[in-house]
Formats: C-alpha cells, structure tokens, sequence
C-alpha cells in the first residue's frame, strides 16, 4: 500500500487555507494585509490561495503591470510561513480587454454575443484570449518561480459553460473532421437520414441550439465532448508557460464535483492532482444524511479522477452559503464534521471561499473565516481555529489513500446520452438517483467506494456496481465481461445496454453487449408516475419500487426476486447470472434504500468485504497506510447515536468498543491494517 507524497511538496502537512482576495483590500492593505496575517496564523492557516480574479489589479491597461502588491503579499505569506497557491487570472478578465477586443467574450447557445460582466466568460477559441493568458501566466511564472511562497498553480477557476461563436463552431467541425475523416462517416453516426437532416457539406454543421438543432443526439453528444476537449485544451494553454517555467510547482483547477458541463476525468487526465468545491446545506434534520451521501460521493468521486491518490478540498464554506435558497448557519460542530468528511474521503486539506468577506458585491454576505467585524472574536472564526487545531495532529494521515474493494461507475457521457434521451423519465431520468441509491447503501454500511468512469482500469477491485448504464462505450462491456469471468461481481440496473458510444441502439436485444455476462434480455421498461408503485419479495422480505420497473427474460440468469402486481407479475425483477468464475446481478426494478442495503450487505458478507451495522445517519470511512487504518465514524443526524466499532481512539488513545457521538459529532479510531 502506497502512501502519496504530499500535494504541494512545500506542505508537507494537512492543508487549511483558503481564496484570499487581498487586491480587494489595497486602499487599506497596511492595516488589513498585517490583521490577515496575525488572524490566518491565530486559525492555524498554513496555505491561502491569490490572485484568482486579479487581472485588472495585475494590468490595469494593456501591457503596463502592477505586481507590486502581489510581491508584497507574498512576501507577508512567506514571512508568516503561509504558502501561496498561485492562480492563473483568466477566469475574469479586465472591461479594457472585452472593449478593445470583444472577440474574447462567448456567444450563447441562442448565437447571443455576450457582453462583459460576470466571470467565466469567455471564448475558448479566441486567440487573443488565449495569447493574453499565455503572456500573463509567464509573466507570473518568471516573476515568482524561485519566490519562496510559491506552492502551486491554480489554473483560471471553476472552468465551466461553453461558447458557441464562428471560431468555436470552426473548431468544433475540425474536432469532427479528424474524429470521422469522413462526412459520409459522420452522417452514419449521428443517425442522420433521419429528419432529412444529412450533411452534404463540414460548413453545413452547427452546435446545437434551441433555436437550430436538437434532434440529432450524435451532434448533441459530439459537441458535449468537443466543449470537454476545449477545456482540456484551455488547461494546457494555460499551464504551458507554468511548466516550463516552474516545473516542480504542480498545477490543478478547482472542480466542481459532478458539474454536468465538463467530463472530468479527462480534464483530470491534465491535472497533477484533483482539488474541489463543496458547498452542502447542511439543515440540521434528518435530511442531512441524504446531503452527507451526496458530498461523501463527490468527495470520491473527486478522489477516483486521480485513481486514488489524495486531493483538496479547495474551497467550502465554514458558515452561511449565501447563494443557497435557505442559507443556514452550520450549527456547533457541523463545521468541524463537514472539514473531518473531506479529510475522511481522502482531502489532505480544508480550505475556504474566503478568507476576509468582501465588503460589497454579490459576495458580501457569503460565510468566510473573518468577517466585516474584522476581528477573530466570532464563532465561525471558533469553529475554524479548531478545524487548525484539528488538522495539526493529523500528519500521519496526509498522503494515505482511502482503497476500495468495491468500484461504482459514475460516467458522464452516460449521463449526457441519457438525460438527452427522449424516452424513460422525461421528468427527470434518475441517473444520478440512481447512481446514488447504491451509493447510499453502501454509505450506510461503511463499504468504501472508488467511483469510476467507463474509460478506467476497475480490474482490481471485487465487485462493480454499475447504475443505469444506458450507453455501453469502447471496451468498456468487455472489460465487464472478463472481470465477471475472472471471479468478480457486476451488479447493474434497468436501462442498462441500450445504446453504443454513437447513441445508437444496440440492435438484437438489450443489454446489447452485456447480454451474455448478464443472461437476460431487456425487452421493455414501464415507467410509473410519481406515487405509483410496485413491489417485490426477496429473502422472504417485500420490497417497494418505484420509478422504472424493466421487463426481463431470464435466459441463463436464475431469477431472485419477481413484480408483485400489474401486468408483468411475476416477470423478474432481480436476477443473476453465473458468467465464468463470477457472478452478474441485474436489479430491475428501482428499489428503496430498504432493499438494496440488505441486498448489498448479503453480497459484501458473501465477498468478505467489510461492512459495519451502523445506525442510521451514521457512516465509517477509512484512510490506510498500509500499517494503520484510520476509520473515520461521523454521526450526520442532529441526534445522539451510539455505535459499536473497536479500536483506538486516534486522539486520546484509549481502546474504544461502543461509544456514543453526539449530534454532528465523530471520531477517528485507528486500527492495524
Ligand atoms: C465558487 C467560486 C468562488 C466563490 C464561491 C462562493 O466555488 O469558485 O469564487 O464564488 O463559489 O460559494
Ligand atoms: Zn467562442
């Protein structure tokens, strides 16, 4: 078992920090820079992230730079032993850049040219933009590559959305003509006889709009994954002059968890390592334990982008999150729970948005670690020196993975075939529902999870649970099938096979290529209406579902569990399949957390996968070193829950068997590997 090298090798600790936005502050920077630092140090900050919108601060007219505050700051954080994580200013750019040169501001879907305002908006193609990066991000390479702040790189911000001018169309039918040589080879992809809408000419082709096309699912999907590869290329835009450079600073983006816009595990293909926001709104009732399952996926789902090794958790808010529709305050302890989750799903940090609020725009009133009061007398301010105090005793754990046995496909062009699929739901088609149905069980019995897209290696894990796997793509089916015959476990779901990589139907029966490993054909699936539902018995249990419900033949799959009611009684609604050494289950039907908590309990019990009985709300994640596990128990209900788990208590020592977590409360319990 490997332990990962720290992330930003000037820290070799766990990380706390935050967005500083000095530049906001320069009218008063002798006083407030000098406060920043006395208060950063009294939080137990060792890392604060600058420079994210500083364009204008940086050249406030074309080619005449100011870096003198930003010397100056980084010279305090040097001084206060504060490492920088330097970013890349492209994410909002000076008004004097959009007026003069308003080719670098996007075009909407609509074709509607953008006017400047905002952040993240602007051109991928512009080739002015991407010069004016270039040359500013070298600038800021040559200028702080030996300075002793410098920690890491972070490119632009939460890079996002997608532009639609003649530059970006250009590039978009380039990106096709080298991904299908060929018009004739296009037009059989997209399905395009349909409609009459076959391409006689590249010039011919648009990204889809509302206001244009729709229909043709091939483009639609094609151009989801252009604007990806326009991220992907962004990126080593910007990182081309930081490489080389400064190539021992490694270089991230800030992420956004499962942002639908951007397939993340190619961005992070790219990146030296993964680093996230997270935001839950915590509400202090029961509903917290969905929102925990929520954030502990993202959590590792931000993990797996990098194969496992440990990432950052680059901003979070230690109070209010004013753009919520109910921003709550975090209640005592839920700021320190919410930090220890990030760290328990393999973060090696607990940084902020931000550090000093600003004083006007629409942030003002967002929670940040000192606030207009401008002091440290506050509660947040409390909560945030104990997540300091917290993470200095926890060096044994930076650089520990977080492995899995058991590897959950989370896969974005899925999800982008399937939600534009016009069939199933058309409410709301339930794939991320699904996907965390099975998460969620697993959550509850502390099984921890790698998640996986369909390009990665799951070879070696025991069992894959594969949700509502609508498009099968590359080899991924095959990959399935060898893992099952080498002795493993596939667990999928309804709508599972139904189109290739080109959204096409596979043709002679559903799961298409999966039909074999699975021993079943799909033929239809019933969609219920909200508050209809049907039922099934396993175990001698009755379980409910809802939502989908697929009609099976079994072929060589034995049948587990059949539909109660309605036409199709007595159709199976679980089956599995003996395919070589191992086992393909099929889950028909979409069952409640009931059923498939006991079904994912029977299966890792027969696979010898550890699992924990854990009331509920309550969920045990572990970080190992390959000598000492580290079991994270986090209590995420607003009442008092006591749990049986042994070890030893990593912060007092004492052997633990039983104990009790109060509201929002947890423990780490250490254990030999
Ligand atoms: C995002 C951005 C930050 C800030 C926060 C507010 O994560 O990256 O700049 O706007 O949201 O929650
Ligand atoms: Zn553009």
């Amino acid at each position: 078992m490997k332990k990962y090298p720290p992330l930003v090798p000037k820290i070799p600790h766990m990380i706390h920090g935050g967005d500083y936005n000095p530049d906001q502050w320069l009218a008063d920077k002798d006083v407030i820079w000098n406060e920043d630092m006395r208060m950063a140090k009294l939080a137990g900050i060792n890392s604060l992230s600058v420079g994210i919108f500083s364009w204008t601060a940086l050249e406030p007219e074309e080619g005449v730079y100011d870096f003198t505050w930003l010397d100056e700051i980084m010279d305090k954080m040097a001084a206060n032993g504060i490492t920088a994580i330097l970013a890349t200013p492209s994410a909002a750019r000076p008004a004097w850049m959009s007026q003069k040169y308003p080719e670098v501001l996007r075009v909407n879907e609509r074709r509607e040219k953008q006017l400047h305002g905002g952040r993240h908006n602007h051109c991928l193609s512009s080739r002015i933009y991407r010069d004016k990066v270039r040359q500013i991000n070298a600038l800021l390479a040559e200028r702080y590559k030996d300075h002793p702040a410098l920690g890491a790189w972070h490119i632009s911000n939460e890079l996002s959305g997608e532009c639609h001018c003649p530059a970006c169309q250009e590039n978009f039918r380039l990106w096709l003509k080298e991904k299908y040589g060929t018009l004739d080879a296009l037009n059989a992809a997209w399905w395009t006889s349909f409609w009459s809408h076959t391409y006689t000419d590249w010039s011919q082709i648009e990204s889809p709009s509302p206001i244009g096309e729709q229909s043709v699912h091939g483009l639609k999907l094609d151009w989801k994954r252009f604007t990806t590869e326009q991220f992907v290329k962004w990126y080593d835009i910007e990182t081309e002059p930081l490489k080389r450079i400064t190539p021992d600073i490694p270089c991230t983006t800030n992420l956004m968890g499962i942002y639908e816009g951007i397939n993340y595990y190619r961005l992070a293909e790219r990146m030296d390592f993964a680093c996230w926001d997270s935001y839950p709104q915590w509400e202090n009732t029961m509903n917290d334990v969905s929102i925990a399952q929520f954030f502990s996926f993202e959590h590792d789902l931000t993990r797996g982008l990098k194969d496992g090794q440990p990432f950052l958790l680059m901003e979070s808010c230690p109070s209010a999150t004013n753009w919520r529709p109910y921003p709550r305050l975090h209640r005592p302890g839920v700021h320190l729970l919410q930090s220890m989750q990030a760290v328990a799903h393999g973060s090696d940090s607990v940084q902020y948005f931000q550090f000093r609020k600003s004083r006007g725009s629409s942030e003002k009133l967002h929670g940040a670690v000192v606030d207009h009061c401008g002091h440290e007398h506050t509660r947040v301010f409390d909560q945030i020196a104990q997540v300091g105090q917290q993470l200095k005793t926890m060096d044994a754990i930076v650089g520990t993975t977080a492995p899995a046995r058991v590897a959950l496909v989370y896969d974005w062009e899925n999800r982008w075939a399937l939600e534009d699929a016009q069939g199933f739901n058309n409410v709301d088609k339930k794939y991320v529902d699904t996907v965390m149905d099975h998460y969620a069980a697993l959550w509850s019995l502390g099984v921890s999870v790698d998640i996986v897209d369909q390009t990665r290696d799951f070879s070696g894990h025991d069992v894959l649970v594969l949700p509502f796997s609508y498009m099968l793509r590359g080899d991924f089916a095959r990959r399935v099938e060898d893992f099952v015959q080498n002795g493993c476990t596939l667990v999928t779901t309804y709508g599972t096979g139904w189109v290739d990589e080109h959204d096409l139907c596979f043709l002679g029966g559903f799961p298409g290529p999966l039909t074999d490993t699975l021993g079943i054909w799909e033929e239809e699936i019933d969609v219920l209406m909200p508050g209809m539902e049907n039922s099934a018995q396993f175990r001698g249990k009755t379980y409910k579902l809802t939502d989908y419900a697929s009609l099976l033949h079994a072929k060589t799959a034995r049948v587990l569990a059949e539909y109660d009611s309605d036409f199709y009684a007595g159709m199976p609604a679980l089956t599995v399949n003996d395919c070589g050494k191992g086992q393909a289950y099929y889950v028909a039907g979409r069952f409640g957390a009931d059923f498939l908590k006991d079904f994912y309990a029977g299966l890792c019990a027969e696979k010898n996968i550890p699992a924990h009985e854990l009331p509920e709300g309550v969920t045990a994640a572990t970080r190992t070193d390959g000598t000492h596990d580290y079991v994270f128990v986090m209590n995420f209900t607003p009442c008092d829950r006591t749990v049986t788990l042994s070890g030893r208590d990593f912060a007092t020592g004492e052997e633990l068997s039983c104990f009790t977590l109060p509201p929002h409360g947890w423990r780490i319990l250490v254990k030999e590997a």
